[in-house]
């Protein structure tokens, strides 16, 4: 026997009800230069409250792990609520860079459709949080670069928030706030050299309310791509004549943002449909138009090809 560490295997649901899965130790391998280090990398996971799984480096002597020489080289946050799907699987490339495989961490039970769950609680059926996550180690083959001392060779960027306009220390209900975002990268420098492209950069903000538990908020935080993806579409529509015809929170010539947000909030298809339904036209919908309204003469001699909007000639029919 080279060692006895203590490992999880238990997952506990909301309810309560415990159940045994595939964590425990999950990764083995040695490195390249094994014959003159003796250094083995585990990758486990760790008993205690914090659910996470460790990459973690060990020297073997005598057939023995030396306790003390262990260093934690990567932190993989987890649930143990539902199992599973954890990954573990690693190899050494040429470089010497040390690929690891994770899981999803997320359950694949429950539900016949994909493993997409937006419903409040339900973030362990939901691999949005993780793999769907550019945010979260989560679903992914990670590359890092294990070094002599014990760490993993890539430092996290610094991502700092100025605020240069409104309170600092609390935010005001409905009062902007004008920022700037700092980010700086031991590897990749910095947005204020210009090595990091701003294009590249995407930032989101959290409401917690009192009492939050930052678990929960941090499994439920939309991944990087839906708030990118959301303020693409807030500058087109800022780009084109949608303003026009639609007010953010009452209805002019077409419905408000609000309302049409909140009748689709649960139809999860409903940007995509709604995107084709904007180039294509339709109508009926939201109920007769507004006779009183100069934009709803406007909309009938663009319907009739005598106007042109600049977002496509079949706008009109909606
Ligand atoms: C000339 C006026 C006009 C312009 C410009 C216009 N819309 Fe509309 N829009 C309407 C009307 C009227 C409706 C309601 C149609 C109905 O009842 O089905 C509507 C409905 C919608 C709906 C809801 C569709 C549904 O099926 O519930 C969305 C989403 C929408 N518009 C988005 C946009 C976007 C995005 C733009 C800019 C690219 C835009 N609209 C430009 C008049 C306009």
């Amino acid at each position: 026997m080279l060692a006895t560490i203590p490992v999880s295997i238990k997952y506990t649901a909301k309810d309560g009800r415990q159940t045994e899965a595939e964590d425990g130790l999950i990764g083995l391998v040695a490195d390249p230069n094994f014959n003159q280090n003796h250094w083995l990398y585990l990758y486990y996971s760790l008993v205690g409250d914090e659910a996470k799984n460790v990459l973690v480096r060990y020297e073997l002597r005598s057939d023995e792990l030396v306790m003390d020489s262990k260093k934690v080289l990567l932190d993989v946050a987890t649930q143990r609520e539902q199992c599973c799907h954890t990954g573990g699987g690693m190899a050494f490339d040429k470089a010497g860079n040390l690929l690891l495989s994770t899981g999803d961490n997320t359950s694949p039970r429950d539900t016949p459709f994909n493993p997409i769950d937006e419903r409040p609680e339900r973030a362990p059926w939901d691999a949005q949080k993780s793999s769907g996550n550019t945010n979260d180690l989560r679903g992914k083959i990670i590359r890092i670069h294990p070094e002599a001392d014990g760490t993993a060779g890539n430092e996290p960027p610094v991502v700092a928030f100025d605020i240069l306009k409104g309170n600092k220390p609390f935010f005001f209900r409905e009062k902007p706030i004008e920022y700037a975002v700092k980010v700086t990268d031991k590897e990749d420098g910095s947005l204020a050299t210009g090595k990091i492209i701003p294009a590249q950069v995407a930032v989101s903000i959290d409401y917690l309310p009192e009492g939050f538990d930052p678990i929960e908020v941090a499994q439920n935080h939309p991944g990087t791509e839906t708030v990118a993806r959301f303020a693409t579409g807030q500058r087109l529509i800022g780009l084109s004549d949608c303003k026009s015809c639609h007010l953010v929170d009452k209805k002019s010539v077409g419905p408000g943002c609000t309302d049409v947000a909140k009748k689709y909030k649960d139809e999860a298809a409903a940007v995509d449909r709604l995107a084709k339904k904007i180039i294509a036209g339709g109508g009926g919908v939201w109920g007769a138009l507004d006779e009183r309204s100069p934009a709803t003469d406007q909309l009938r001699r663009i319907r009739d090809g005598q106007l042109y909007s600049e977002s496509g000639r079949k706008t009109a029919g909606r």
